[in-house]
């Protein structure tokens, strides 16, 4: 699905013509159904490999093939779409509208792609039950916990049906509880429904719950 031959990055910074590289050669493969961790120190590059993984970011060298298409020759709008209609993302600090019930968060997504208030319903409902979170549907954000509030986050980035969820640090503004809390609940969605995830994480323990770990030093892959 995801395949990156040699692929860098770098930024020119303003006082200096020499380029910096945070991304240095990076070949890469992942299939569908998988569920990888990217870990490494903080500064590592993580983000920025995320970054071009999930279509954020095309200005980079090398390679990257999705679903056999070559993603550098994808014009501003078509990344958008390839984004909108692929990946589901998972934040560190939730992102979740603070004036919208966790009801309207999830249902806000698929009323941008076109869906209606009453095809929306089932699958706002479907994916309040798979994260376990049927019963706070009509609450707000700040009436949940951090963990019950990534739940939502899940659930709302699993509601566009992505080919993949990318999710950068998703436990990292939980306690040790929570963050085995939601790592099981990504291993159960991998494992029950097929959802491909690719969780950024510098904290060996959630990546324990992975079926692969890429590590990253110094802008490199090193196993
Ligand atoms: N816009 C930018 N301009 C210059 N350097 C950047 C920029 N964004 C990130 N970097 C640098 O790239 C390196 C990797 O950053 P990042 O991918 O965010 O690491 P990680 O997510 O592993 O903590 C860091 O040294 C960071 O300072
Ligand atoms: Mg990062």
């Amino acid at each position: 699905m995801i395949k990156m031959n040699n692929i860098s990055k770098s930024y020119i910074l303003n006082d200096d013509e020499t380029p910096l590289y945070v991304l240095k050669n990076i070949n890469l493969n992942i299939k569908e159904k998988e569920f990888t961790a990217i870990m490494g120190p903080s500064g590592s590059g993580k983000s920025t490999l995320i970054n071009i993984i999930s279509f954020l970011d095309r200005d980079f060298e090398g390679e990257y093939y999705f679903l056999d298409e070559d993603v550098k020759e994808f014009k501003d709008k078509d990344l958008s779409t390839m984004r909108n209609q692929n990946v589901g993302f998972v934040f560190q600090s939730f992102n979740l509208i603070e004036t919208d019930t966790i009801y309207e968060n999830i249902e806000l997504p698929l009323l941008y792609r076109g869906a209606t208030h009453r095809s929306a319903k089932p699958i706002v409902l479907d994916q309040l039950e798979k994260v376990g979170l049927l019963s706070k549907k009509d609450q707000l954000p700040r009436q949940l916990s951090g963990g019950q509030k990534q739940r939502v986050a899940i659930a709302r980035a699993l509601a566009n049906e992505p080919t993949f969820i990318v999710a950068d640090e998703p436990t990292g503004a939980l306690d040790t509880h929570t963050s085995t809390e939601i790592m099981t609940l990504f291993q159960n969605l991998n494992a029950d429904h097929d959802v491909t995830i690719l969780m950024v994480t510098h904290d060996s323990e959630a990546a324990a719950y992975c079926k692969r770990i890429i590590e990253v030093r110094d802008g490199q892959v090193i196993g």
